[in-house]
Formats: C-alpha cells, structure tokens, sequence
C-alpha cells in the first residue's frame, strides 16, 4: 500500500486546483487517500463532487497513477467495494506488498490498507509442513504469504467467480503452482474433512456462522485465525466466547493463543482477530 502525504505533493495539488475551483473548496481537497498498484482512491466530499473529473485528474498527474476510484462502501456477501471510476478507465492493476504480487481490480476487489499487518504477520506464521486452507480467500490476501513466504501447502477457497478469476491468476504470478491450489466455491460445500493444521477465517460479521464447517474441516489438533467484527461493549470477551461456545456443541475444546485488533470497523465496532487453538474432545 503506498500512502503518499509527503509535504511537497499537498502543496504542489492544492495550487494546480486553485485556479480551477472556487476558493471555499480547495480547503476541502482530501488530504488522505490509498494508492494500490497504479490505482488511487480518493475520498471525495459532497461538496467537491460537481468538479470530481478536475480533481481526480491533477491527483492523477501528480502521483502518476492511471485510474482514480471515488471512496464508497464495501458491501454485501462477497464484501465488495462500490467505487466509482472518476479518472482513467482501468481499475486493473498489480499491487506489489511484502514480495507478493497482487494482482486485482480495485473497484471491485476489497483491498484493505488497515489489514497489512496481518498479511505481513501470516507470511511467517506457517510451518512448510502444514495444509492450510483459506476459507475466505479473496485474491489471496492472506494465503499467497503463506504459499510464497511459509513455503505451507494452502487449499483456497473463494465463492465470488471474478474475485477468484485474480486468486488463479495471482497464484501463477507468485509461482506457488506446486503447493497452492484454489476452489471456485462456497467454503460450506468443501469436501475435505479432519486435514487442515490451520485454517483461515478472514471475514467479517457473519463469520461465527462458518465455525461448524471450520471445525469439520480441522484435524483433531489445529489452529484458526478467527476474524470477525466485535462491539466494542462486548470485549475483550469476544469474539472469542461465542467461538468456543459453538465448538464445545460441536465435540472441540477451544485455547486462546494471541487476540489482535486489526481496525475499527464503524464506530464502536472492531475487526479483531484470535488465535485458536482447538483439540477434539
Ligand atoms: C472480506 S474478503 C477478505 C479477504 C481476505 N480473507 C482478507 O482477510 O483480507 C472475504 C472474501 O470471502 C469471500 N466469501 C464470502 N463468503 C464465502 C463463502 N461462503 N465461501 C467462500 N468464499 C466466500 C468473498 O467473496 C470475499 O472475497
């Protein structure tokens, strides 16, 4: 993720946009944006949006990226983003992060910049005898560090066909061929039982409902990184309460290894993340 707030570029995008909106407005101009790949996205106030093909097209020149994407909302079953294209006309590109190539489209592919540390934290996480598989796995995000850097077996498994159209295409990008392999399909009607030594939840809201089918998917002994969204009224008892409540109705005790926080979510609200052990009873 490149964040580009140095002190001469501000400046430099603030006087070109000067001479071509009304004065009340440039002191509007977003001082914050995300840059994956050569592709930008820019939060735009209500305000700025009559002149938004303007001031995506200097944010453009200045930062020499080829598509600017107006900030919106991530939504919906397949967590997709909602962006619109407001300079440029391909959203396509190939971000580079820790040594992995990830190749996406921004406009339709979520991409959190706030979730990098737990991409980092994953590509050492992995032993190279493990089988992990990736429940949710997006193009990737998580499981190509643990192909490419752990050297692990991983079994990834995306439901969206265009999202994993980017997981086929990254995994020959990051030569992991040989030990990474990917499921076009709802993770619930995955077929292996009792193989997986660690098992990827990176999802939000719903993810305590996947918990059953994580379980039968684990060997006897495992690890699973647990993601879900938290109320912050509810911590630090959860998520992982309700974690080990379902795998105690399902035969498995459950150990908290590790919890982290990985961003707010909405106010109140946290992305956390637990490690947890579970055995079979
Ligand atoms: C929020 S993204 C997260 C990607 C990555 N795990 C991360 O944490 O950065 C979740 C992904 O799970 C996929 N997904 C949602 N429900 C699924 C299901 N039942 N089976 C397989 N994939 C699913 C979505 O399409 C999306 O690409």
């Amino acid at each position: 993720m490149v964040r580009k707030n140095t002190r001469t570029i501000k400046p430099r995008i603030r006087e070109i946009l000067s001479k071509k909106l009304p004065s009340e407005l440039v002191g509007l101009l977003p001082k914050h944006w995300v840059q994956i790949g050569d592709v930008l996205i820019l939060p735009l106030r209500e305000e700025l949006l009559p002149y938004k093909n303007e001031i995506a097209a200097v944010y453009a020149q200045v930062l020499g990226v080829k598509t600017v994407l107006r900030k919106g909302w991530i939504l919906g079953e397949f967590r997709e983003p909602h962006y619109e294209i407001i300079y440029g006309n391909d959203p396509v590109t190939i971000h580079k992060e820790n040594g992995i190539f990830y190749k996406l489209d921004v406009s339709r592919v979520m991409f959190s910049p706030a979730n990098v540390k737990e991409r980092i934290r994953m590509a050492s996480i992995a032993k190279p005898n493990e089988l992990v598989v990736d429940m949710f796995a997006g193009i990737g995000h998580l499981s190509l560090p643990i192909a490419k850097h752990c050297k692990a077996r991983v079994i990834a498994i995306e439901k969206n066909p265009y999202t994993f159209k980017f997981l086929v295409e990254n995994i020959e990008l990051n030569r992991v061929q040989d030990r990474m392999m990917a499921y076009n399909i709802d993770n619930r009607d995955f077929p292996g039982e009792g193989i997986a030594d660690r098992i990827l939840m990176g999802y939000v809201i719903r993810t305590h409902e996947f918990i059953p089918k994580a379980l039968s998917i684990a060997k006897e002994e495992a690890v699973i990184h647990y993601h879900n969204t938290v109320p912050e009224r509810l911590m630090p008892e959860e998520p992982f309460r309700t974690f080990r409540k379902i795998a105690r109705e399902h035969g498995y005790e459950a150990e908290r290894l590790k919890e982290l926080v990985i961003k707010r979510y909405a106010p109140g609200v946290w992305h956390v993340v637990v490690d947890i052990k579970v055995f079979k009873k």
